[in-house]
């Protein structure tokens, strides 16, 4: 496999087109952006730790029934993906309270949902991300009312699979956000990257955050948290 031009750099990640036009090749960065880009830093050996996350995770989702992008793991930061066309959303479900719905709500941070959220962000740096619904979604042509049945659904399963992984490692999965995206079949697969950047998890014993809070709010020890993740997932999943 031959790899061509850069197609894509985001904030996390790096996507580079092959030889092959179904296969794109992901790199891992270890920058690390917070609130739509203002604070900037580096989490050492991130762009390592979230490739071998991201990757034990999206084969544990293969195995579930769930089909992802993901094809394999190529290098300690590098994965080969299939190529897919990434659908602006960010789709968030929350278990538990935290982050931005402490303030949208004037819920405590910690308080358990009855029933998981799902909330839809569409994707767009210049604007803020800003929350939409369905009507925004199927007006904007993002995507059709069956696309977005169908999404609902493949997000609350992917959020049953990644909670009792974690829950596997004495973590708590208290929110997540994941991307779609449509292959060359007009499939829509999931895509992106799972990973403490786009995750919240808190350590089921003490409530420690173990997930990008910690560099968002200058927590400390975000390497650390990182290494802790990956570690406990090596050890339930070899
Ligand atoms: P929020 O509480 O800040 O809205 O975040 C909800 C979830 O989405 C949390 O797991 C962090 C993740 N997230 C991202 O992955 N990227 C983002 O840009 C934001 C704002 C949140």
């Amino acid at each position: 496999m031959e790899v061509l031009g850069l197609l894509y750099e985001g904030k996390a990640k790096k996507v580079f087109e092959t030889d092959d036009k179904e296969v794109y090749l992901v790199e891992y960065k270890d920058d690390a952006t917070a609130f739509n880009g203002e604070k900037k830093g580096k989490i050492n050996h991130k762009g390592v730790i979230n490739n071998k996350i991201s990757s034990f995770l999206f084969q544990k989702l293969t195995k579930e029934g769930i089909d992802n992008h993901f094809i394999s793991q190529l290098s300690d930061n590098q994965m080969l993906v299939k190529a897919v066309k990434i659908i602006p959303l960010e789709v968030v479900v929350r278990n538990v309270v935290a982050g931005s719905l402490v303030k949208r709500l004037g819920k405590e941070e910690g308080t358990v949902l009855k029933t998981p959220i799902i909330e839809f962000c569409y994707k767009n740096d210049a604007l803020g991300d800003p929350m939409v619904n369905h009507y925004h979604i199927k007006a904007l042509e993002i995507a059709n009312e069956d696309e977005i049945d169908f999404i609902e659904k493949e997000v609350l399963r992917i959020n049953d699979v990644v909670k009792k992984i974690f829950l596997d490692c004495q973590l708590d999965l208290i929110d997540l956000k994941v991307e779609f995206g449509r292959n060359s079949e007009s499939k829509i697969i999931l895509a992106d990257e799972i990973s403490p950047d786009t995750c919240r998890l808190w350590d089921h014993a003490t409530n420690e955050k173990m997930d990008k809070d910690r560099f968002r709010r200058d927590l400390g020890k975000v390497e650390e948290a990182y290494q802790t993740v990956l570690a406990r997932l090596e050890k339930v999943l070899q």
